[in-house]
């Protein structure tokens, strides 16, 4: 039986379809190509599609004997939610309400989903826990929030089992170079600040150095891909041994400001990697740092790449391969 991946195109979708191919999974991935990239989806069968086509998705299920699903099709932009929000609940929930029926219909029970830390909005109380109050902050984080509540209904009316796994802040890339991040635009710290050290940027700029840190910068957690990719392999497994629907944090549980990320960039490129401080960035908490102790206990998940020099030196690594990304390729 076949494992189908939504959004395995994607920048963690596609570094999960490595990790189950790994495990001697077979993978189906379905993706739209509208931000992933065909290039990073290393293995297993491959269609472009949204899955908000019903018909799409019943050719699929149709084809491929799917015993669950692993779900990252998704837009996950928190600023651009704020500006365009129908655009999330149409891309994020509607589509995925289409997902859910298809699979009810078509007899499959079992779900993981990408979730965020985004759900739970500014946090009360640092590390946080999976019991800790959801309120997010934006249409992202909402939409997301959303669909965890879609399919936990769903379990208790059709006996769907999902596990959600919120995840910090993703960075790094495959050891290999083989895969890695491609967004365009980059909004994300790790591969502007990688941008700089190629020369495609003159200067990183932080959003923010007033906030209550200690350096005045925004503290995150940043987990690696392969950690991310490595738990949704063990929450399927999870859900093959316990058929129990659940949530758990994916993160290092330790934080990072923006300017300890800058300065360990600067130690792993050697680049002087110039910075400038801009204003600060609309919705933007503080501190998030999770607590992963629930995934550790309950899934057995250790994460790997603990250190953020090793996480950032993947990223270079990947980013010197490829300095325009898939474009590369
Ligand atoms: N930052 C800068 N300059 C930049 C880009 C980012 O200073 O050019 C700062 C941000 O203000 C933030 C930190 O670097 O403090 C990390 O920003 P990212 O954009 O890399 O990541 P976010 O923390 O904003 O977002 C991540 C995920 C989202 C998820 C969110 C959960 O990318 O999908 O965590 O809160 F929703």
């Amino acid at each position: 039986m076949a494992i189908l991946v939504t959004g395995g195109a994607g920048y963690i979708g596609s570094h999960t379809v490595v990790e189950l191919l790994n495990h001697g999974e077979e993978v189906v991935v379905v993706d739209n190509l509208r931000t992933g990239h065909k290039q990073a989806v290393t293995g297993g069968t491959f269609y472009q599609g949204d899955i908000s086509d019903r018909k799409f998705l019943d050719s699929v299920f149709a084809k491929h004997e799917i015993e669950a699903v692993i779900h990252f099709a998704a837009s996950s932009l928190v600023g651009e939610s704020v500006q365009k929000p129908l655009d999330y609940y149409e891309n994020n929930l509607i589509a995925s309400h289409a997902l859910v029926s298809a699979m009810i219909d078509h007899g499959v029970k079992k779900i993981v989903f990408s979730s965020t830390a985004a759900t739970y909005g500014e946090p009360k109380s640092i590390p946080i826990l999976e019991s800790d109050v959801t309120s997010p902050t934006n249409p992202y984080g909402e939409t997301k929030l959303a669909m965890e509540k879609m399919f936990r209904w769903s379990d208790n009316a059709y006996g769907l089992k999902s596990i959600s796994l919120r995840y910090f802040n993703a960075a790094g890339a495959h050891p290999d170079a083989m895969i890695g991040e491609d967004h365009n635009p980059e909004s994300h710290l790790i591969p502007i600040i990688l941008q700089v050290a190629l020369g495609q940027r003159e200067a990183i700029g932080i959003f923010g150095d007033d906030y209550p840190t200690e350096d005045g910068t925004c503290i995150r957690d940043y987990i690696h891909v392969m950690d991310l990719a490595n738990a949704h392999w063990l929450a399927l497994e999870h859900l093959r041994k316990n058929n129990t629907s659940d949530v758990f944090n994916l993160g290092n549980g330790t934080g990072f400001s923006v300017k300890q990320v800058i300065e360990t960039a600067r130690q792993v490129t050697d680049h002087p990697i110039p910075e400038k401080v801009s204003p600060r960035r609309a919705g933007d908490p503080a501190v998030l740092i999770a607590s992963s102790e629930k995934a550790q206990s309950v899934l057995g998940w250790k994460p790997q790449y603990n250190d953020l020099k090793t996480i950032i030196a993947t990223a270079w690594k990947w980013h010197q391969a490829n300095p325009k990304g898939y474009n590369d390729k």
